[in-house]
């Protein structure tokens, strides 16, 4: 069975961690959890700054305004905090001299493999002062040096230069271009692999180097700070907390029907998938794995010569990664061939993904070439990819639904 031991998670409370303050250019930074009453300031920013951030956000039928009502922060605030108990994201505001300037996280938090992706926007009339580089180098340093994470992703719109360049100029490395990553802006989008490796951080850490160079490079900009906050700022912030209560009332009730939805859908069915060539059968392995994971015993003439699947469903990329597994060695490269062939077709058809990829190393001529045959192209090498020591590096094979259909 692929299935791998999960390593515990840091015993650290993500809820109420603050981070900072880091005094840059005579200003301060600190990342904190978004609260209720972040929503005036979160929507005045995201309203002005639609034009940066919306091509590159991920697609809705709803309109940018509506993306932004209170009751979609509450929601938001409420699904980040389920998530920071969980540890499976690190969501934290960023704040500039007390306010409200931005959102950064490390999110697909996996304490095994010891990764995370970055995530982040800035007020755009902080642009280009170091905001991202700072907020970046503080939560990335507390992955690396308190999370002990190893490698940190972030996956980037190939059109949004500004990111591509803060990611470069932050020290992360181009790795991938990756076809329909994502869809984002109205349509499935080209993005490039970023990765950054706590091996490749500065001795004195990201926050040391990068403070440094912005005090040697950078002009300065605005600051007024609220402490403590006035008694018409708590009334303020009560009001928050009452107006959350709907919003709170149906987020709740939403995260009961989709655990609800999940939960049915992650039973496991009696799943057989016959492959063309006849002889090949896939058959559902009734062992309940992680939600996100669907493995199936490789039978060919009859006898199982190996194990195979699609793991790493993840429905908000509409992505899946195929892996084939204790592969008997006499086992017949086209029968392996079929049961990927089948697989994909399953990824695409019945659970709809766009994308279906592999992480295949360099040197595995068998799932290279199988790979090859049924119409990946490989986009990139993906460094440090699975934990070791050493950890180690793995080629990045794709097809999508459309190159499928082609
Ligand atoms: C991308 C983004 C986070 C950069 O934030 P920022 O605070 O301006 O970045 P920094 O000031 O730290 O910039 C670091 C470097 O990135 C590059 N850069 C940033 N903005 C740039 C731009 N518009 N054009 C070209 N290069 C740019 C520069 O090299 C800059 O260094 P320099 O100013 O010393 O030349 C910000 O533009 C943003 O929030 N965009 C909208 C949301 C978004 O795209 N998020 C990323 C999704 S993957």
């Amino acid at each position: 069975m692929n299935m791998r031991t999960e390593l515990p998670k840091p015993a650290v409370d993500f809820e109420r961690l603050r981070l900072g303050p880091c005094r840059v250019l005579g200003h301060t930074m600190v990342l904190r959890p978004p609260a209720f009453a972040d929503f005036d300031t979160w929507r005045r920013l995201r309203l002005r700054d639609r034009e940066y951030t919306e091509p590159y956000w991920i697609t809705s039928p709803l309109s940018w305004s509506a993306r932004h009502t209170r009751k979609r922060w509450v929601r938001e605030c409420l699904m980040r905090r389920n998530r920071a108990r969980a540890r499976t994201d690190l969501a934290m505001v960023i704040e500039v001299d007390g306010q409200f300037a931005g959102q950064i996280s490390l999110s697909a938090l996996d304490f095994t493999a010891k990764t995370a992706e970055l995530g982040i926007w800035v007020d755009i009339a902080l642009a280009r002062s170091g905001a991202a580089t700072l907020a970046g180098a503080m939560l990335v340093d507390y992955g690396f040096d308190v999370l002990g994470l190893e490698r940190v992703v972030a996956p980037i719109c190939t059109e949004n230069v500004p990111a591509l360049a803060a990611a470069e100029r932050g020290g992360f490395v181009h790795e991938a271009v990756m076809a329909e990553y994502f869809d984002a802006g109205g349509k499935f989008k080209e993005h490039a692999l970023y990765g950054l490796l706590a091996c490749e951080a500065p001795p004195e850490g990201l926050v040391g180097y990068w403070s440094a160079y912005l005090e040697e490079s950078h002009v300065a900009h605005h600051s007024n700070s609220v402490a403590g906050g006035s008694m018409s700022q708590r009334v303020h912030l009560a009001v928050d907390a009452l107006r959350a209560i709907v919003p709170m009332a149906t987020y709740w009730a939403s995260e009961a029907r989709e655990r609800y939805r999940r939960l049915r859908s992650c039973a496991t069915k009696a799943v057989v998938l016959h492959a063309r060539s006849g002889s090949v059968i896939l058959r559902k392995l009734e062992v309940p794995g992680p939600c996100g994971h669907e493995g199936f015993a490789l039978e060919a003439d009859g006898a199982v010569v190996g194990e195979c699947g699609l793991q790493q469903i993840n429905e908000f990329q509409c992505s899946a990664e195929l892996f084939i597994d204790h592969i008997a060695p006499d086992a017949d490269p086209d029968c392996v061939e079929a049961a990927a062939r089948r697989l994909v077709e399953y990824g695409f058809g019945v659970r709809g993904m766009n994308r279906v990829w592999m992480a295949i190393a360099a040197d595995d001529a068998l799932r290279t070439k199988v790979a090859e045959r049924i119409g990946m192209s490989c986009e990139g090498t993906m460094r440090g990819y699975l934990p070791g020591p050493p950890r180690a590096d793995r080629d990045l094979w794709a097809i999508t639904a459309a190159a499928a259909e082609r």
